[in-house]
């Protein structure tokens, strides 16, 4: 197999990355060992397939307005199949400038101000966004810690499912922050409490290529045909193969009458945005020359989590670490450091250079969490720990 470079890291200092202007900001410099560790994109290169594929595209292209082809939509097809096995429509695939302006259309279209929707605690932030935003009321379904992962309580997911109020679920599966990969008798339950009380599920599933060895995600909607009507599934290729600059997601929504509803709300909030046309062509080819890479890439994020696992179990046995089940976001318990939260980030920061995403931003259970994004070359890491070791020693 073909060896792909995940090595090089293009140092993105004053090249408009949000979370490399993060550090300058705050050290008034980017030291060379340093990368960040938050955002969830990769310091990967891009796989050539996708470069060289793009410039060859531009040698002969006009950036005009443009719309999936057959050809790209055969490629997606392709992919969800392969990879997921689901067998989806051509039809079926609504193109959006991102998963989050989905989730955000989503809300708009299904519920009415001040109408539920349930979101699984921590969760990805702008889940948070989409509801306060829009003047929907927050239904939260905490997620219950046990041990070193999380479980759902159904008890609660029904209570709250059952409220006629409660009209949408946004579910994160894989689940960004906490890691799990949800397990098909929980994602059957799920469906089957939703269906059974009209909420609507809509399955944010941008992680789901993101899976470590031993675990299996599976599509909700491909579990049958009702979970499949009653859902709106949200993929993209951003996360997976690092794209996430090029917005271009893709929306598949199965049930004819959902997917009207959801164009016509597109169409009438915000100005019918469109997918990116070289976000088109890369997402054609990543779906279609680059599944060596991302396996390459699978490799790496599982060492990057067993070095930093053997570490701090040696080291800090005080942090605990979340079993990372999918995604490249490692969900970090730094509480049993007795450092208060935004004491410890100010620590990780100005003193160790560890630039993570703080747990607080997740919801308030995430307080005391860091999360250590490990799409990034190993000598980052290590380098990382030996400043994570160095640094911490001074404060406990
Ligand atoms: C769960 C989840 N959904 C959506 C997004 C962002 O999606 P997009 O960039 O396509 O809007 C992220 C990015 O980290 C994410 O973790």
């Amino acid at each position: 197999m073909k060896q792909y470079d995940l090595e090089t890291v293009i140092r993105r200092v004053g090249l408009g990355s949000g979370k490399w202007d993060e550090i300058q900001k705050i050290l008034g410099y980017t030291p060379e060992d340093v990368i960040p560790f938050s955002v969830a994109d990769m310091e990967f290169v891009l796989a050539p397939e996708i470069s060289e594929g793009l410039q060859n595209y531009l040698k002969n292209c006009v950036l005009g307005y443009a719309q999936p082809t057959e050809e790209y939509k055969e490629a997606v097809k392709g992919w969800l199949s392969r990879r997921h096995g689901w067998n989806i429509e051509t039809d079926w695939i609504r193109d959006t400038p991102g998963v989050i302006n989905a989730f955000f259309t989503a809300v708009k279209a299904f519920t009415k101000e001040g109408e539920g929707v349930m979101l699984m605690t921590p969760v990805y932030y702008p889940m948070y966004f989409a509801v306060s935003r829009h003047n929907r009321k927050l239904v939260e379904n905490k997620l219950v810690r046990t041990g070193d992962t999380y479980e759902i309580d159904f008890d609660d997911f029904e209570a709250k499912a059952k409220d006629p109020n409660t009209k949408l679920l946004i579910l994160c599966s894989p689940h960004n922050p906490s890691g799990r990969v949800w397990r098909r008798e929980e994602l059957e339950r799920i469906g089957r409490i939703c269906m059974d009380n009209h909420v609507l599920v809509v399955s944010d599933e941008i992680h789901f290529d993101l899976i470590s060895p031993g675990y299996k995600h599976i599509v909700f909607a491909s579990i049958c045909e009702e979970f499949a009507m009653n859902s709106i599934t949200c993929t993209a290729p951003s996360k997976t193969f690092n794209l996430a600059g090029l917005q271009t997601a893709n929306i598949i929504i199965p049930n004819p009458e959902l997917r009207e509803r959801f164009y016509d709300e597109q169409k009438k909030d915000d100005g019918n945005p469109k997918c990116n046309i070289l976000g088109l062509e890369a997402c054609k080819i990543a779906y279609t020359e680059c599944e060596d890479w991302l396996e390459q890439v699978l490799t790496v994020i599982e060492r990057n989590r067993q070095i930093i696992t053997d570490f701090i179990k040696k080291e800090f046995p005080q942090i605990q670490i979340m079993k990372l089940e999918g995604t490249y976001l490692l969900w970090m318990d730094f509480n049993g450091l007795g450092i208060e939260c935004h004491e410890l980030a100010k620590i990780l920061k100005e003193e160790a250079y560890l630039f993570f995403d703080e747990g607080f931003i997740f919801g308030e259970s995430g307080e005391g969490f860091e999360r250590w994004n490990l799409a990034c070359p190993t000598r980052y890491i290590e380098e990382g720990l030996k400043r994570l070791k160095n640094t911490l020693h001074n404060h406990i």
